[in-house]
């Protein structure tokens, strides 16, 4: 009898192997997950995010991974940091192939109490502070001929969920920035793919309780969906794949999208 010889182990491919990648809102939720998601694919990272203990334990796994981390302290409504994290990235490693624009901040105010300030905040971080990081990379991008913007808006850019009207008329801003820069910056070798994610369990939504239609799903599910859509590039993403239903019904009749945020309770309760 002949018995097979043992094998060894097969070795994942990388999918991004050597890829550089600046991800900002690194330092949890989301923003970590996809960091560590990039890196086993084979991507060194740039971090981004103003808790630097947070950036520098999330550098650390990524070592481990073998790969290269760059935490850089970064509020990303701060044009002239932002421009510093993408200059010390190209300092490092002379090119950048992939922004992941994940920094966000949720602001809930019912619209009879809504202040400007309120909605001020929330284009600082969700809007502002993905168009400064976008402008500052992109001339890099545009010479190298090549590249990939991912930018995280949620599924309050595709229908407004109350009470979030200040949040979501910054996710919605920045769905209609996204929707013009994929069509003009497609033949200039620059992909921009926008995600949309229903509710994940992190930090943000922690004390919102949520109806079991959109059930908070783990941020490793959306760092799983922006990896496979910078492998294979797509315009959007909306994970879970369930809230495509809401958006197929408001795109029908906005009375039906309104019927359901209202019968399932999408608003969710404290
Ligand atoms: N959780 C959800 O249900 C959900 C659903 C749809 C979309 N999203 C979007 O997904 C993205 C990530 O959210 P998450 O759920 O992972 O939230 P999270 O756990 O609260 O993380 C938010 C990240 O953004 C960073 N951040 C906030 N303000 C910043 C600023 N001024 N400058 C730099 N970084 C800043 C935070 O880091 P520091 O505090 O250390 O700066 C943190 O890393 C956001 O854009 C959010 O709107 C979330």
């Amino acid at each position: 009898m002949i018995t097979p010889k043992p094998q060894p182990p097969k070795l994942r491919a990388q999918r991004l192997r050597d890829k550089i990648a600046i991800v900002t809102g690194a330092s949890r939720g989301i923003g970590e997950a996809t960091v560590l998601a990039l890196a086993r694919e084979g991507a060194h990272v740039a971090l981004a995010a103003r808790t630097a203990p947070d950036l520098e334990r999330i550098a650390a796994e990524v070592h481990l991974a073998g790969r290269e981390a760059l935490p850089v302290v970064t509020d990303v409504t701060e044009a002239e940091q932002v421009q510093n994290l993408v200059n010390q990235t190209l300092e490092r490693w002379k090119r950048v192939d992939i922004l992941v624009a994940n920094a966000g901040l949720y602001v809930r105010r019912p619209v009879a109490q809504v202040t400007v300030e309120d909605v001020e905040q929330a284009m600082a971080v969700n809007f502002y502070g993905a168009l400064h990081v976008i402008r500052a990379v992109l001339p890099a991008m545009l010479a190298q001929r090549r590249g990939h913007i991912v930018l995280v808006t949620s599924m309050d850019g595709k229908k407004g969920i109350p009470p979030d009207a200040p949040y979501v008329a910054a996710k919605f801003a920045l769905s209609g920035f996204a929707d013009v820069a994929r069509q003009e910056l497609r033949p200039a070798g620059v992909h921009v793919t926008t995600v949309f994610p229903g509710r994940v369990d992190t930090a943000m939504i922690a004390d919102l309780k949520v109806p079991w239609i959109s059930a908070k799903i783990p941020p490793q599910q959306v760092a799983h969906s922006i990896v496979k859509a910078l492998i294979h590039p797509q315009p959007e993403v909306v994970v879970p794949r369930l809230a495509l239903a809401l958006i197929y019904l408001n795109t029908l009749s906005p009375h039906l999208g309104d019927w359901f945020v209202r019968t399932f309770r999408l608003e969710g309760w404290e």
